[in-house]
């Protein structure tokens, strides 16, 4: 049985059978309607979504499987405090696959220790969204036709916007490929992710700089959820606005994506520029999701994924959004390529 936890989980040969799956999806959408007949989705969201919510239950239904769930934490067992390891092993008697979101950070990887069914990590935290990532692919290879050599910009919350980090995670095993930083001071990216680039990225103040050098623009939300102080958000929430003039400083051929919600950061008028794709890309999600559902049920006898071979146990995480500061779980450590002690769970240095 495999999961999908992180986006670097699947292998980039995994990633293009899914992505090829997806295309497949798309051209022959028929073949597919009954693919997953008689088989059941839990969708568990203990945060609030629209477009991943709904996108796992139209791909779902579009494969002839039914969905269960709920989309509201205070609505489950969750509000009489049970945990998720209970919670995740009773709904494996129910369901076939689970997709959940959860806001403390590393809560499906704990998911994945208890279930006896696929688990798909639909957002956790700040720390990832690999659904998301692998929505962004698809819609990179439908909109540029490849992944190597590309010049990405990301723009916005990099500190908090789990679609980045997954999107990164996955984007820099392809060769040549390029990352520009475009954020306020405050919302930098985690430096445990800086470390993941190397020498691949470059910093930008603004994005009128940055744009004649990209292929992608990657807008962000400023994720205001995730601020402890209000007065914090309201002075950085419009720090950078993509409107028609920067997108005149743009490659022919760029592709603005967003993972949406939008609040301010791209002014309305630039979703008339052929360039914009964010709205593809959400289709393109449930074509990826249809992809991702089918594919993990068929892979019930594959080895599942193990993302280190060894754990350091006992190490206290210092992260107070990870799931060990609340749960019962086992505390595990791994020592990166860097030779940097991270949680298990949610990826911090320790
Ligand atoms: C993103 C998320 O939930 O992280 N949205 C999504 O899944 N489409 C981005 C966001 O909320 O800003």
């Amino acid at each position: 049985m495999r999961h999908l936890i992180d986006s670097v989980d699947l292998t980039t040969a995994e990633v293009d059978v899914i992505i090829n799956r997806a295309l497949d999806i798309i051209n022959n959408k028929e073949m597919y309607a009954e693919a997953c007949h008689g088989k059941k989705l839990a969708t568990l969201f203990y945060e609030p979504s629209t477009r991943t919510r709904l996108s796992f239950t139209a791909a779902m239904m579009e494969l002839g499987g039914n969905v269960l769930g709920f989309s509201d934490a205070k609505s489950s067992s969750v509000s009489k405090g049970e945990t998720v390891a209970d919670t995740i092993r009773v709904v494996s008697s129910f369901a076939d696959i689970i997709a959940m979101r959860h806001y403390k950070e590393g809560s499906p990887r704990v998911a994945s220790e208890f279930s006896r069914i696929p688990i798909i990590n639909a957002g956790d935290g700040g720390h990832a969204h690999p659904t998301q990532t692998l929505t962004d692919l698809l819609t990179i290879r439908r909109e540029l036709g490849h992944f190597d050599n590309l010049t990405i910009g990301l723009c916005g919350d990099l500190k908090y916007g789990r679609t980045v980090h997954s999107l990164i995670k996955a984007m820099k095993r392809y060769e040549g490929v390029h990352f520009v930083l475009i954020s306020p001071e405050e919302l930098r990216l985690p430096d445990y992710m800086k470390h993941e680039l190397g020498e691949n990225y470059s910093e930008y103040a603004t994005i009128e700089e940055a744009m004649p050098l990209l292929d992608v623009l990657y807008m962000t939300r400023v994720q205001q959820e995730r601020f402890d102080d209000p007065a914090e958000y309201e002075r950085l929430k419009d720090a950078f606005i993509l409107d028609t003039e920067k997108m005149a400083l743009a490659k022919e051929n760029m592709v603005v994506l967003h993972p949406l919600p939008r609040v301010n950061e791209i002014t309305v008028d630039v979703d008339k520029d052929p360039r914009a794709a964010y709205f593809r890309q959400v289709e393109n999600g449930k074509y990826v999701r249809m992809a991702l559902i089918y594919t993990l049920l068929s892979w019930h006898d594959k080895e599942p994924s193990h993302k280190v071979d060894t754990f350091i146990t006992d190490q206290i995480c210092n992260n107070d959004r990870c799931i060990v500061t609340t749960e019962p779980v086992e505390k595990k450590a791994y020592t990166d390529a860097d030779g940097v002690l991270r949680c298990y769970y949610c990826d911090h240095a320790l």
